[in-house]
This record gives C-alpha cells, structure tokens and sequence, in this order.
C-alpha cells in the first residue's frame, strides 16, 4: 500500500525524479499559459510553489525577475542547480515572507491542490501583489491519487480537489477582477484543471 505523506515529506523525496514528468505537468496547461508567460517581461514576478522551476525558469527565460517560492528545500534546490539566477525562497504560500505589494505578478501552477483551502492563499496573492497586478492561477484536479515509488516504496502526496466555481467565489471575495477563466479539459468535457487570470 503507498504510504500518504504530507507535502513537505511527500516533495522531499519527489524532488530527485518531478522532472521526468514534465510533460505530463505541461499537459495540465495546454500552452495557455504561453502568452501570459511571455507578458511577463520586466516585470516582478512570483511563483508560488514554484517546486523545480518548471514555470519559474521559463519566466526568467522571458525577461521577468523571478522570485520562486517552495515549502520544499528539495524541489527549490533543482531550481538552485538548474538556473542560479532566480531567487529561490523557502517558504509558505499561506504565509508569505514578502511585504505587501512586492510583486507585479503572481504565478502558481498545480500547487494550491495541496491547500485544504484556498482562501488564506489566496488573500496571500492579493496582499503581495500591487494595485493592477496579475494572478495566473492553475488548479489542477487530479481524478485518482498519483502513486508515486522509489528506494522507500510507494507514496502519494496529500491532495484536495477544489471545484472550479469555489475557487472563483474565494478569488471574488476578495473584490479580484477575473480577466479570463480558462478550463482545460480532456475529450470535450471532462475538466481536469482550471487557469484563473485575475487582476487586483
Ligand atoms: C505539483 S508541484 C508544482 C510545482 C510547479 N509549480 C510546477 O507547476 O511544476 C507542487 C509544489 O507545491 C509546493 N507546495 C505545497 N504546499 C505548499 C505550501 N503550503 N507553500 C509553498 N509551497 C507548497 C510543493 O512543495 C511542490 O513543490
């Protein structure tokens, strides 16, 4: 039986092979991301659960200053590695090491999955960003747990599904302007991850 492990534990051992999946993360946008990717040129921009940079280094490939924030030394030290140039933080989404409005953009993909909920996170991006700044927000729902192997055996890391219109509510709460809701799915109807683009 996989052994249920909480994030940080769950990532420490995760980090050593997150990165032959990629494909399979990239899977979860779809290339909606590309543009906004590429708008973020110049600006100061913060990935949150950033984990090994796969949206972080494309960030900073675009031209934007990228602070990557991660629960997990293990995964931000993939990132250390890989492209020293990014500021790499280790630290709490729900409880950000930053000043309020640090950042003209917040980036985070397929983390808050690992949030029971959404709502201190996300008053978390609203308190970080600046007045007009952008929120690109990739909810992920993963239909069965991942069971992932290694020396140790098999684990899964803990998962909440949100349901697309809550974390829309949690983001209106908090008075955000939702510029597009992007909803990737699989065939023609089953969703399998929702990209919010937000302003405050
Ligand atoms: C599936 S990975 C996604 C990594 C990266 N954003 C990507 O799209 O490839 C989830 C990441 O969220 C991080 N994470 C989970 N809970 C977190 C929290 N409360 N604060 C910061 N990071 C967290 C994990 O450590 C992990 O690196």
């Amino acid at each position: 039986m996989a052994k249920e492990l909480k994030s940080k534990e769950g990532y420490a051992r995760y980090a050593a092979f997150y990165d032959k999946s990629a494909k399979y993360w990239d899977s979860f946008e779809k290339h909606n991301l590309d543009k906004l990717i590429e708008g973020a040129k110049g600006k100061k921009v913060l990935d949150a659960g950033a984990g090994t940079g796969r949206l972080a280094i494309r960030l900073h490939n675009a031209g934007a200053k990228v602070t990557a924030l991660d629960l997990s030394p293990e995964m931000l030290s993939n990132i250390r590695r890989k492209k020293p140039a990014i500021e790499v933080v280790e630290g709490d989404m729900e409880a950000m090491p930053f000043e309020d409005s640090s950042f003209d953009m917040v980036f985070s993909s397929l983390a808050m999955v690992h949030l029971k909920k959404v709502d201190t996170f996300f008053e978390e991006v609203h308190r970080v960003l600046k007045d007009g700044g952008q929120a690109v927000l990739v909810n992920v729902h993963y239909r069965k747990p991942l069971i992932l192997s290694d020396k140790q055996g098999k684990f899964i890391i803990n998962c909440y599904n949100h349901f697309p219109r809550h974390v829309r509510e949690a983001a209106e709460d908090l008075a955000f302007r939702i510029d597009k809701e992007i909803m990737v799915t699989e065939g023609d109807t089953i969703w399998i991850s929702q990209i919010l683009v937000m302003t405050k």
